[in-house]
């Protein structure tokens, strides 16, 4: 496939999703994480935050971007999710299209997902909720959160990100973990899993940690049906 045939995006994007896209992609059920801590990293512009903090979940997110002003991290994600959906013209058929109906759906999730994270983020900047971090080092003691969720960092950008960093990052996340840790997608924009992924989980098994690749009912890029997890 010709580079110019493939999805493609210039840096890592800010936008975010819904807690229906989460539900799916991590296998979640929201129920069974009340009164527990969760962690989002990277939070981006997801709903998670303020929905599972509305269903009694003391959730965290954590990104790069949350030293950002509210107003100008709004914009930015606006102008990120204007790209990302322009990123689709002409590569429709590489996507899968069972959860959204065509990509005015997509727009719809993801504007849906940041309209109700901007508020939330702008009322709890500066509090312990958004948290500014740079995997692969987390500013959390160990065992601080009962389940961490990542999703659309790892693996999917691994063009730009080294073997090293999603070593350390997975390291990292699962240090700050008390329960598991659930990775998606295993993917990268190209669809081909990461490459190095047995390797990564012999270097978590050696350190203690159980894995296992889990199939999930969500599917847009195509093929990219599976998370990790990782039993802490
Ligand atoms: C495509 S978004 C994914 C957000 C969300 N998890 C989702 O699935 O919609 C990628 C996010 O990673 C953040 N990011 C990029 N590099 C990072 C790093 N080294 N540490 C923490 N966050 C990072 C970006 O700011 C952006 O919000």
């Amino acid at each position: 496939m010709e580079e110019s045939d493939r999805y493609t995006i210039d840096d890592v994007a800010f936008i975010g999703r819904t807690v229906r896209e989460y539900e799916r992609m991590f296998d979640l059920d929201l129920g069974e994480w009340t009164g527990k801590s969760v962690l989002d990293c990277p939070g981006g512009a997801c709903a998670f935050v303020p929905v599972a903090n509305g269903r009694g979940i003391d959730a965290v997110g954590a990104d790069v971007l949350y030293d950002t002003p509210p107003e100008r991290l709004r914009e930015k994600c606006e102008a990120d999710v204007d790209a990302a959906i322009a990123g689709f013209d002409g590569v429709e058929d590489q996507f899968v299209w069972s959860f959204y109906d065509d990509v005015a759906d997509v727009r719809d999730h993801w504007t849906a997902a940041y309209r109700t994270f901007v508020p939330d983020y702008a009322e709890w900047f500066d509090s312990d909720r958004y948290v500014h971090a740079e995997l692969p080092d987390l500013p959390f003691a160990d065992d601080s959160f009962s389940l961490v969720l990542s999703a659309h960092l790892m693996f999917l950008y691994s063009d730009d990100l080294s073997h090293e960093f999603h070593a350390e990052s997975l390291r990292e996340l699962a240090r700050v973990a008390d329960e598991e840790v659930r990775i998606y997608p295993l993917a990268r924009f190209d669809g081909q899993e990461y490459p190095r992924l047995d390797e990564l989980r012999e270097m978590l098994a050696d350190e203690g940690y159980a894995t296992e690749r889990r199939s999930v009912s969500f599917e847009f890029q195509r093929g990219a049906d599976e998370m990790l997890r990782i039993e802490v």
